[in-house]
């Protein structure tokens, strides 16, 4: 883990304004993550722990302050530069996998290079070593439908580390899967974070998946509290 920070959050403020109804979700929150951490996030239903990892993502704004990522403050980014940066950077990775269901998976993995400049030999090539990776690479001519919950979420982790990210943000990434089946998923991305560098961060409920992490938030009425940090416990 280095010392320099991946992203620096400042004050950021969050309102969703529904009709007349405006709600406060977060109000002054500061928080700072380090390059190569896992981190993860705890926190009642409706803390804004979504709410939150979109921010981080570049998909949601804040209503106002700063996330300066690598200094550079990405809520000021227009909607094109923004699409750009999170190709560049940004996997995401869902509780319900949120896979194409007519596509394989070396299909699904394929989507997010469509975006860029690559030949399909270079495709073929990211495609094949993100399968590898995640230990799949005898599925990929399988639809999702014709794969375990377990392989259908490697595949989606495959599909967020096929551009190289730097960061992966995870949304109850575990929340469907047995407790077996979940330690497979929370050992494939200790790996991406030790031998990879990846910085991640975990949404759970699951105090279990949280210490695979080596920092642990606990968020509440809209600010973070910092549980415990060690190193990663497996
Ligand atoms: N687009 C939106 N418009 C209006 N309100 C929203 C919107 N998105 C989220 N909210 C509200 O913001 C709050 C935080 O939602 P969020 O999805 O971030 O919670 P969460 O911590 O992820 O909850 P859960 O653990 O249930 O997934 C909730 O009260 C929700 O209703
Ligand atoms: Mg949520």
């Amino acid at each position: 883990m280095s010392n320099e920070l991946l992203f620096d959050l400042k004050n950021i403020e969050k309102r969703f304004v529904r009709g007349r109804e405006s709600i406060s979700i977060f109000d002054g929150l500061n928080i700072t993550i380090k390059k190569g951490t896992f981190v993860s996030i705890m926190g009642p239903s409706g803390s804004g722990k979504t709410t939150l990892l979109n921010m981080l993502g570049g998909v949601d704004r804040p209503t106002s302050g700063e996330i300066l990522f690598e200094g550079q403050a990405i809520q000021n980014l227009g909607e094109g530069e923004l699409a750009k940066w999170r190709a560049r950077h940004v996997g995401f990775i869902f509780q319900f996998y949120n896979l194409m269901p007519m596509l394989n998976a070396e299909k699904n993995v394929e989507l997010p290079l469509l975006l860029k400049n690559l030949s399909k030999a270079q495709r073929n090539k990211s495609v094949e070593t993100a399968l590898k990776l995640v230990g799949l690479s005898d599925r990929a001519r399988h639809l999702p439908k014709e794969l375990s919950g377990g392989q259908q979420q490697r595949v989606a982790i495959a599909r967020a580390i096929v551009s190289d990210p730097d960061l992966l943000l995870c949304d109850e990434p575990t929340g469907d899967l047995d407790r077996t089946t979940a330690t497979e998923i929370l050992e494939t991305l200790q790996l991406l974070n030790k031998e990879f560098g990846k910085t991640i961060v975990m949404v759970t409920h699951d105090p279990v998946a949280a210490s695979f992490a080596n920092v642990s938030l606990h968020l509440d009425k809209g600010q973070f509290i910092e549980q415990q940090s060690s190193e990663a416990v497996a």
